[in-house]
């Protein structure tokens, strides 16, 4: 069949294929949220069910993308992350970003209605005031570059959640207008916040609920691996953003990735960083697009969880080594 003569205009079409063999992270992030939440009356500084709301999306996503190994969130963004041996779309960016933010902007819709967080108690949402969120895609080289990546999340939930919990306590119990609590906490240390909701507020900042402190990880649930080597000293709140390897040890996780690999039929001698089940070797290619496809049948059965733990110290990866592997765990019994 002849083609039109205005086909030529594929031409001008460009793709771009996000790097093979990388972790994919799509971080997706509301649009102007400061407005949207005022707008619909969230509670300040944490709308437990506003971050319900955000955490069903993100399980809907994680639900219909089996590649999406994790997703971790806090606030108005969701960091979700494919499995560097994604073969979606082709890895193409413009396909990987748009399809998981309009699926996750199609989700938060269908779910505010059941919660109905607007004031008018409806569930209804405003034309003028719509949720709508950006997104992009960035690929990560190593597991330690995504395990950092992800802990920059938390320690960012961390460090700002700790801020928001004392500015506002010192707002709506202390008095003081949104002025003088900004000038009361310049300059002071995490310690000083620590303290000012205690001695002021009788307030522990370690009662406060998880989902506030940790924020939202979602990922499918396995029967859990019994690690006893693994290291349990790092305490988020001793790390700080540029803190880097303190308490993260890389024997332990190292030795239960050989473990998986031995009971998967896998052994393939000194397990490396970042690779091993993609070779450039068509018959391996061959072997894992099979392996590949059984893998997401069974990621699709496996029941996804919302937790609120830390997953910046090793104990959450080293336990669930399906994550890092992309092989289904052992069943819950
Ligand atoms: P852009 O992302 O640049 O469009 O701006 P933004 O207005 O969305 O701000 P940003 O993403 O930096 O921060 C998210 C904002 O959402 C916070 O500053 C809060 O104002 C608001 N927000 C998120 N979660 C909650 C919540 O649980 N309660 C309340 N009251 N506000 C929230
Ligand atoms: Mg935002």
């Amino acid at each position: 069949m002849a083609n039109s003569k205005y086909e030529y205009v594929r031409n001008f079409e460009r793709d771009e294929h996000l790097l093979p063999n990388t972790w994919i992270v799509v971080r997706i992030d509301g649009r102007g949220f400061h407005k949207f939440s005022h707008h619909y009356g969230f509670k300040k500084p944490n709308d437990a069910r506003a971050l319900d709301v955000m955490n069903l999306a993100a399980q809907h996503v994680v639900k219909i993308l089996p590649d999406v190994i994790l997703a971790y969130g806090v606030s108005d963004e969701y960091s979700f992350v494919f499995h560097r041996s994604t073969a979606l779309f082709e890895r193409r960016n413009a396909k990987l970003v748009s399809t998981v933010v309009s699926t996750f902007t199609a989700a938060y819709v269908m779910m505010w209605s059941s919660f109905k967080l607007d004031d008018r108690g409806d569930g209804k949402l405003d034309i003028d005031m719509l949720p709508t969120f950006d997104a992009r895609a960035v690929c990560y080289p190593s597991w330690e570059n995504l395990r950092d990546y992800l802990s920059w999340r938390q320690v960012d939930c961390h460090i700002n959640n700790l801020y928001n919990t004392t500015f506002w306590s010192l707002v709506q119990q202390g008095g003081m207008s949104q002025t003088e609590a900004e000038e009361f906490l310049k300059g002071t240390l995490a310690s000083d916040k620590n303290e000012i909701l205690w001695s002021r507020f009788g307030i522990n900042y370690n009662d406060e609920p998880e989902m506030f402190r940790k924020g939202s990880v979602v990922y499918r649930e396995y029967a859990l691996e019994n690690t006893p080597s693994t290291n349990t000293n790092t305490n988020i709140n001793t790390r700080t953003r540029s803190g880097g390897g303190q308490g993260r040890t890389k024997g332990p996780e190292k030795k239960v990735e050989v473990e998986v690999e031995t009971n998967d039929d896998h052994v393939e001698g000194d397990v490396d960083d970042d690779g091993d089940d993609l070779r450039d070797n068509s018959e391996k290619q061959v072997l894992s697009k099979t392996q590949a496809e059984k893998m997401r049948k069974a990621r699709q059965r496996a029941k996804i969880v919302t937790a609120h733990v830390d997953i910046i110290k090793d104990e959450f990866w080293v336990r669930r080594p399906w994550l890092r592997s992309g092989r289904p765990g052992r069943p819950i019994e």
